[in-house]
């Protein structure tokens, strides 16, 4: 892990709400794995003292990628980044996702920037299996044709209908496991909403495979000293059958057995 002044690249409209930002990051692009983090300085003085992470959507040499939609002060100062600035970030974070078991099939599940977020896994796991993607609108769908370029079965997702089937991304997970899909040995890489996470782990637990969840929290220091991220997690060794574990270095991504959902206590 180590600490950058990056040199902002390049910055465009990507998508929908979504914007990517490239950076020129040399001591950090090389070293990143799928599912980690980075985490960014934002340019804007009132916003300076706290970072925010940020999954790693490509990292290619000496360069990576973020895709980031603007939801509060910090993305709104991050949208006005022009190529040559500089940018503080702190990574690679995170433990990332696991390589698949040989024999499953690996089902890839995302909403919003779990797109993004799943794309280095896509691109390294050895087997090419199916993607589901959802959103509430068209704009909401991104990275289709980066999925479909590396042999992944792509299959969107919108609750108004405005691309692929009306519904929610795990009605067409659904459709797809008792259409056969249940009996190709799943093994599910998710990222996303809590909600959406949650309801990939149900479905995992009952099927009795595996479902990696990237968990998304607010953080503050990222390197697991200040506990804004902490989940609770199942442990049998501890007091009570449960820990916390904090999110930023044990995570993000946790196997869905070990976590405990609010309301699940
Ligand atoms: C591991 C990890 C990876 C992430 N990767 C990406 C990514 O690739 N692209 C991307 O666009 N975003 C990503 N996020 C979310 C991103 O960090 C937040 O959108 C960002 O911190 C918001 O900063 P802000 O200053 O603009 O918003 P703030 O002013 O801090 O908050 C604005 C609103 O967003 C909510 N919010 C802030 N942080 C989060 C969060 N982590 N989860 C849910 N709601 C939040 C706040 O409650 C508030 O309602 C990631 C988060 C985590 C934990
Ligand atoms: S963000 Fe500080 S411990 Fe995780």
């Amino acid at each position: 892990m180590k600490v950058e002044t990056t040199t902002v690249l390049a910055h465009a409209t990507y998508g929908g709400d979504y914007r990517c930002l490239e950076l020129e990051a040399p001591g950090i692009a090389p070293e990143v794995r799928p599912g980690q983090f980075v985490h960014i300085r934002l340019p804007a003085p009132a916003d300076a003292i706290l970072r925010r992470p940020f999954s790693v959507f490509r990292a290619d040499g000496d360069r990576l990628q973020i895709l980031y939609k603007a939801v509060g002060r910090g993305t709104a100062a991050m949208r006005h980044l022009q190529p040559g600035d500089g940018l503080s970030i702190l990574g690679p974070l995170g433990n990332g996702f696991p390589a698949a078991a040989a024999d499953a099939l690996p089902v890839l599940v995302a909403g919003g920037y779990g797109m993004a977020a799943l794309y280095l896994q896509a691109r390294t796991l050895p087997r090419r299996g199916i993607a589901f993607f959802g959103g509430a609108k068209a704009g909401d769908i991104l990275c289709v044709p980066e999925f479909e370029a590396l042999g992944w079965e792509v299959r969107a997702t919108t609750q108004d209908g405005s691309r692929g089937e009306r519904g929610l991304v795990t009605d067409a997970l659904d459709a797809w496991l008792s259409g056969g899909g249940r009996d190709l040995r799943p093994e599910f890489f998710a990222c996303g909403p809590n909600g959406m996470l949650r309801a990939v782990g149900g479905r995992a637990e009952a099927g009795g495979w595996t479902a990696w969840l990237s968990m998304d929290r607010h953080m503050g220091c990222g390197v697991g000293a200040c506990l804004t991220c902490v989940q609770k997690i199942r442990d049998p060794d501890a007091p009570g059958g449960w820990s916390w574990v904090r999110i930023c270095r044990e995570g993000p991504v946790m196997e869905c057995r070990t976590v405990v959902w609010e309301g699940d206590e």
